[in-house]
């Protein structure tokens, strides 16, 4: 075939992991970032939003795990000040945490008031996203939906991937698993998605090593290895030169 049909891809902005997925997520993508406590999930979405509107495209955080307001503290520590993004109608949190408590929850503009009510967190994840005209989401973290009702978790889960999908954005879908946990967040999970991203840390010598393994992307070719990552005080950096094997346990980078 000649005439090659190009997939639209998003840039997650991330240094060297767009080289591991052949130039970026394809657009549209549901991409479950997937990995125990400590991982750098959390500013792994992050990264992913700021870069989002430097290349000016618009993006919403969902977060369900901490104050907006702690949010955008972590954030700024980072350098990713998104105040200004906000004041532009370009970002907006979602306040799925506070459910309107509190003086500063008072001040927030997209609030979801009770947090065990998917249809209303829907509503206002879409409101959020029409308003900024949001190209990327990132919802942190999806388990928190689902933990106390497994058995919901894919249905909770399909109502999301149609609302972001339907509305065109590329989203990432944060996922907690526990430290030994080999999985993703659960089988109606794993399939539900378009991708899976996990991150890993493993003690090497009485020193924890991050890494990081593109589990599956539909829509593109991908890197199959596990790559070291690193966080700095600017971020994550993932290495696409470097491979981190594990053999019998032991754990040794090439
Ligand atoms: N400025 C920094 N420089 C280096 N590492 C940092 C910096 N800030 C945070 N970290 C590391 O990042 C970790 C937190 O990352 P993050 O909050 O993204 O984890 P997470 O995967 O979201 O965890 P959880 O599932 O508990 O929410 C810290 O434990 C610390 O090791
Ligand atoms: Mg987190």
């Amino acid at each position: 075939m000649t005439a090659a049909f190009r997939i639209e891809r998003v840039r997650s902005g991330i240094p060297g992991l767009d080289e591991l997925l052949n130039g970026g997520i394809p657009r549209r993508n549901i991409v479950l970032l997937s990995g125990g406590p400590g991982t750098g999930k959390t500013i792994f979405g992050q990264q992913y939003l700021y870069s989002g509107l430097k290349m000016g495209e618009h993006g919403v955080l969902v977060a369900l795990e901490e104050h907006p307001v702690q949010v955008r503290r972590n954030m700024a520590a980072f350098g990713w000040d998104v105040r200004p993004y906000e004041e532009a109608g370009e970002f907006a949190i979602v306040d799925a945490f506070t459910g309107g408590y509190g003086e500063s929850a008072k001040r927030e503009r997209y609030v979801v008031r009770s947090i065990d009510d998917v249809a209303e967190l829907l509503e206002v994840i879409k409101e959020a996203i029409r308003d900024v005209g949001a190209q990327r989401v990132v919802i942190d973290s999806v388990s928190t939906l689902y933990l106390a009702k497994p058995a919901v978790a894919r249905s909770i889960l399909m109502n999301l991937k149609r609302v972001l999908a339907g509305l065109g954005t590329t989203a990432l879908l944060v996922s907690q698993v526990s430290v030994t946990e080999r999985g993703f967040g659960g089988p109606g999970v794993e399939h539900a998605v378009d991708g899976i991203i996990r991150l890993d840390m493993d003690e090497v010598e009485g020193e924890l090593v991050r890494s990081l393994i593109v589990w599956k992307m539909r829509g593109t070719r991908h890197d199959m290895r596990r790559h070291p990552f690193e966080i700095t005080d600017r971020g994550i950096v993932v290495y696409p030169d470097k491979v981190l094997r594990i053999r019998r346990g032991q754990v040794s980078l090439e």
